[in-house]
């Protein structure tokens, strides 16, 4: 049989990444991040879809000579359509579209969170690939959604929770900008909460129905909070830095987990999936598991580097898709706020 293989390029937001996966192992994943939005505290739309247009090219001609294919053996092209910004989205999709139409090859849409729910599927060569059995539970937790999905298969999902109003990556960003930390926050958090104590401060949970998430509150609640402390000590924010990341950081995972938690309760599925952003969070990594080990039950735990945005899991997801032919024509456009 020939073998299936997928060029993917994702430009959602802030990173140019394209990918090629060979029958489900991947060949190379590009990802180039842009720098230009640290100082201004979080992603600019205009400086995005410009900084796209510089990096499609040698983003794409990276991934293709480090798979070591050529043109004439890609089965399909693989491409976010949306969710994203609109200018971020129209580079990718057109370069796409322009690289079918001249090479005669077709064209694949993928949903970006369809993307982040099938990471998991992605295979390495030589290595340990871990690959969860359906149904399972997929917390989705991104700079731009939080979402409890139930996966059935590759192509049938259902959203059984999501946030009311920010996402958990959002909170992590929102609060370490009024740290003074810059863009993105996550990982910066991520970094100082290891050397604090997350006991040390105490924030409020919000209360939300049935599976569903708030983050709002509790940026706001962290604000007044520092303004508080601030008003007493001025240098409050640096000499507690530490706890205070670390503190957040146990709040937003707290909230994360107590819903997971209740959501294996109601669907009785005992298998639990992280991916988007948030999943590269040590401390959500290391509740999951210890949550899936106190009640012996199975955790998936991606590699870091397929959790934030990536071209191999919209590889993997095009080769699901090409499996059941499911393509696209050339009048297709980005949709910024695609439905999931
Ligand atoms: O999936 P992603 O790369 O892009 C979206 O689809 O939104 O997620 C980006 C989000 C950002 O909010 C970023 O702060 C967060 O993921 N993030 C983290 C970590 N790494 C990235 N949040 C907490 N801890 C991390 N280590
Ligand atoms: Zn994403």
């Amino acid at each position: 049989m020939n073998k299936i293989t997928i060029l993917a390029i994702e430009s959602s937001c802030d990173d140019t990444s394209a990918a090629v996966i060979q029958d489900t192992f991947l060949l190379s994943n590009v990802v180039a991040g842009q720098e230009v939005h640290k100082i201004y505290g979080g992603v600019v739309p205009e400086l995005a879809s410009r900084a796209h247009q510089q990096n499609i090219v040698p983003v794409v001609d990276t991934a293709i000579r480090q798979a070591n294919i050529a043109l004439t053996d890609i089965s399909a092209i693989a491409f976010t359509r949306g969710p994203g910004l609109m200018g971020s989205l129209l580079v990718g999709t057109s370069f796409a579209k322009a690289l079918a139409l001249t090479n005669n090859i077709p064209l694949i849409e993928v949903n970006h969170l369809h993307g982040h729910i099938l990471s998991h599927f992605i295979k390495e060569k030589d290595k340990d690939n871990i690959i969860p059995d359906f149904p399972f539970l997929n917390l989705l937790v991104s700079g731009g959604h939080t979402q409890i999905v139930v996966v059935n298969d590759f192509y049938n999902m259902e959203i059984i929770g999501q946030t009311i109003d920010d996402a958990a990556g959002e909170a992590f960003d929102k609060c370490a900008k009024v740290l003074g930390l810059g863009y993105p926050g996550g990982p910066v958090i991520d970094k100082l909460a290891s050397q604090g104590n997350h006991l040390k401060f105490k924030f409020a949970k919000p209360n939300v129905s049935e599976l569903n998430f708030s983050f709002s509150g509790l940026k706001t609640s962290f604000l007044y909070f520092l303004q508080d402390k601030m008003k007493e000590n001025p240098n409050f924010i640096q000499e507690n830095i530490c706890d205070l990341a670390a503190s957040l950081q146990h709040t937003i995972i707290e909230i994360l987990a107590d819903k997971i938690i209740q959501a294996v309760k109601l669907t009785n599925i005992k298998k639990i999936a992280i991916g988007g952003g948030v999943a590269a969070n040590s401390g959500l990594r290391n509740r999951i598991t210890e949550i899936c080990q106190k009640y012996k039950w199975t955790a998936f735990i991606p590699q870091r580097k397929f959790t934030t945005d990536n071209a191999a899991m919209i590889a993997i997801t095009g080769y699901y898709k090409y499996i059941n032919q499911d393509f696209v024509n050339q009048d297709i456009a980005p949709i910024a706020r695609m439905k999931f």
